[in-house]
């Protein structure tokens, strides 16, 4: 008979509890599946005592994850504790230093040490697998190194934080601003009390610095990704978004260019009939565009404890059976360096709002500049200044600025900046422009 597989499990919180949970849930499925048991035979948390709402049967409380990992009696080390830092990262580094295999959600720290530990796995021929730590429940790792391993792809896109999903979805469907919407969703629990790293874009860069690590071959570097957030956003760039066929979210692309790999995390136009957006609220996404199969999208829930806890036991599943591929899917040896692709270079389509002086002449200037630096334009909407669109190029009849929109074909980030600053010299508008690119499927 094959022996069962032994589990020390560090963190018992809202994933760790939840791990528990679905082992002993699935404990006779997963054994049939795997061929052999799964036992968590070693656990801990900060706190001994606290209830847990899970039974955690037999298993040994270790009060320091480290002893925890490097314990002889346990054949892989989960790792559910979270932080960048230790005790996690000791943690991490101690099992697979005693070639055990590891299992973490920590997309922290592996945005930070990923390949460093990529190394020390591969050296000591164990399994250091993370499926949980992007898009949650999504198994887009797996995708990424194993279903799509015969594919040469293109670009990999996402919306890959459920809070800036919720938020959106909120400010379009209800014409909310994003203040009321932030203090709502952190009201409800979705969102931080401390939001920044949500909606400033910094949790969706370092979950798409993994992404397009396993999708492009290069080295997991958030510092290598351009990152805007979305509390610029108004509703009324979602309502002229909506009558132009878009609808906004935050996007993280990776995209493979003629000057290497583009990782860039921002508010997106996105076409109102293509796949990524269809998903609201706090559901995560990811769009794959490859050769072989044009492009695929998966849809799930990126958060939860139930729905993280089933990317964690899938890996699980990997290490009971035997199955071991390189962390981010080519030795690590054979990863290129990450390099910040430099903006001014991208190209696409671009949505503009500017507020034009109330002057005869004004949009004329503003066309002009946008012709200087060869921008075509496929459409140009005017607004009455209570926000309904007023068409061709008459200015409103009373004084005070009006909205100007204007949506671009493809043309470079480069040119679109040397036009709104010549706009802006020209003391045709006021306040600063509104820039949103367009991610055309
Ligand atoms: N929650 C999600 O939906 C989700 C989704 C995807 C990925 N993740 C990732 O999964 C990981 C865990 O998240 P979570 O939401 O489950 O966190 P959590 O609810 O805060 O739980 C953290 C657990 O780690 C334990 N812990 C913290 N510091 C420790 C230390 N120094 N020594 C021993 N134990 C320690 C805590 O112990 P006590 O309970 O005793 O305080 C707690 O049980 C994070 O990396 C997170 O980014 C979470």
């Amino acid at each position: 008979m094959v022996a069962s597989l032994k589990v020390g499990l560090a963190g018992l919180g809202t994933v760790g509890a939840s791990v528990v949970r679905l082992i002993e849930r699935q404990r006779e499925a997963l054994a049939a599946r795997c061929g052999r048991a799964i036992e968590i035979v070693a656990v801990s948390a900060r706190a001994k005592e606290k209830p847990r709402g899970v039974d955690l049967g037999s298993a040994r409380f270790v009060a320091d994850p480290v002893a925890l990992a490097t314990q002889s009696g346990i054949d892989v080390f989960i790792e559910l504790m979270g932080g960048e830092g230790d005790p996690a990262k000791g943690a991490i580094s101690a099992a697979l230093g005693a070639g055990k295999s590891v299992i973490t959600a920590n997309k922290a720290l592996l945005a930070r040490h990923g390949i460093a530990l990529a190394r020390l796995a591969e050296e000591r021929h164990v399994a250091l697998n993370f499926e949980a730590a992007v898009a949650g429940g999504i198994p887009i790792v797996k995708t990424l190194r194993e279903g799509l391993v015969g594919n040469k792809l293109s670009r990999i896109y996402g919306i890959l934080n459920g809070t800036c999903n919720y938020i959106l979805t909120r400010m379009e469907q209800e014409k909310l601003a994003f203040a009321d919407c932030l203090k709502d969703a952190q009201r409800l629990g979705y969102a931080e009390a401390d939001p920044g790293f949500d909606v400033d874009g910094h949790d969706t860069a370092q979950k798409l610095a993994i992404l397009a690590s396993l999708a492009f071959g290069i080295e997991v570097d958030p510092n290598a990704v351009y990152v805007e957030g979305i509390s610029s956003i108004t509703p009324e760039d979602l309502d002229a978004a909506d009558e132009l066929g878009y609808r906004i979210k935050l996007l993280g692309v990776a995209v493979a260019t003629e000057t290497g790999i583009e990782q860039r995390v921002h508010p997106t136009m996105v076409p109102k009939d293509s796949a990524i957006a269809q998903v609201m609220g706090v559901t995560n996404a990811v769009t794959v565009d490859a050769d072989a199969i044009h492009a695929i999208t998966l849809v799930g829930p990126g958060a939860g404890g139930m729905a993280t806890a089933s990317a964690v036991v899938s890996d699980l599943g990997d290490v009971a059976r035997g199955v071991r591929t390189a962390p981010f899917g080519r030795p690590a040896a054979r990863l290129e360096k990450s390099e910040k692709a430099p903006m001014q270079r991208h190209e696409g389509g671009y949505y503009i709002r500017l507020l034009a002086v109330d002057r005869p002449g004004s949009a004329a200037t503003i066309a002009t500049r946008l012709a200087e630096q060869q921008i075509s334009l496929e459409s140009i909407v005017q607004r009455h200044r209570g926000g309904r669109p007023h068409g061709g190029d008459n200015p409103a009849s009373a004084s005070g600025p009006v909205p100007v929109i204007l949506v671009t074909y493809a043309t470079t980030e480069d040119a679109v900046r040397k036009a709104l600053a010549a706009v802006q010299g020209d003391k045709v508008t006021s306040g600063t422009p509104q820039v949103i690119r367009i991610e055309k499927n």
